[in-house]
């Protein structure tokens, strides 16, 4: 039996990519499975292709994560719905702007901040609170290599994701006292409908969604803190 048997783990961006590989390992490991999306077409699809076998296994809603009082509901109901909570991934994100910082929009950077930081950080907190009432959980999330080195064009992207890479380190402080293990993810190139175009010589979503089952099953007194993830083809770090 694996030891992500029978845990409940919370997964944002369930309905493409990294997410969505996760979503169906993690199901397959024999966990229990709260996740949303922003798509009601592509959660149809990815709900309708997932095995019957799993349906007890399963809690979804279909939201956009700029809307705190939907999160806080999601969180809510997911605990209600299995008892407890385990892990928390926050997967989802966008990069909506490949722009020089002289030339982004300042409606597509409060849009990062508000889908890549503030949304993670409000999960964090209500699951995070219910985490400090069981002394015991795991946070997992998903940031980018951009927060280990600068590239142009990223700007607004970067900003973003280093903003909860901050807040991830002063949680994990927070948190620590109450026995709930934080865990930064720093993946480099993937070959997910995020990019632009297909790059198949990058990580396939498969590749990285195994990498992260492996370290969610890391001994919980292991502290493990971060992971960084890169396909071998790359080299600007
Ligand atoms: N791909 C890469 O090269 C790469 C590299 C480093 C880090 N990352 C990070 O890895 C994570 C997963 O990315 P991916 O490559 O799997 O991207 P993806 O295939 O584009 O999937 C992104 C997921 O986030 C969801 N999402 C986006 N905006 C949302 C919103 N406003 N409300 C609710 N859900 C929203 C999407 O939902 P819908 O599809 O339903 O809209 C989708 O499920 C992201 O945080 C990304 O920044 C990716």
């Amino acid at each position: 039996m694996s030891s992500l048997s029978h845990k409940t783990i919370l997964l944002t961006g369930a309905t493409s990519g990294i997410g969505k590989e996760l979503l169906i390992v993690l199901l397959e490991q024999g966990a229990n499975v709260a996740f949303c999306g922003r798509s009601p077409e592509k959660m149809e699809v990815l709900k309708n292709g997932l095995n019957q076998f799993h349906s007890t296994q399963i809690y979804s809603e279909t939201f956009c994560l700029s809307d705190e009082h939907r999160i806080i509901g999601f969180v809510k109901a997911a605990h209600d719905h299995f008892g407890k909570i385990d892990i928390l991934i926050n997967n989802a994100g966008l990069n909506n702007n490949r722009n020089t910082l002289t030339q982004l929009s300042t409606t597509d950077l409060d849009w990062m901040m508000t889908i890549n930081f503030r949304a993670p950080v409000i999960f964090m907190r209500e699951a995070g609170n219910i985490m400090i009432a069981q002394q015991e959980g795991l946070v997992v999330n998903i940031l980018s290599s951009v927060c280990l080195f600068s590239n142009e064009g990223l700007g607004g992207y970067t900003a973003s994701k280093a903003a909860l890479d901050a807040a991830t380190k002063v949680y994990r402080k927070e948190t620590r006292k109450h026995n709930i293990r934080v865990l930064s993810v720093y993946p480099g190139g993937v070959d997910t409908p995020f990019r632009t175009g297909e790059r198949p010589e990058y990580l396939t979503a498969k590749q990285v969604a195994g990498v992260m089952v492996n370290a969610l099953k890391t001994d919980s007194a292991v502290a493990l803190d971060e992971l960084v993830l890169r396909p071998m083809v790359e080299r600007n770090f």
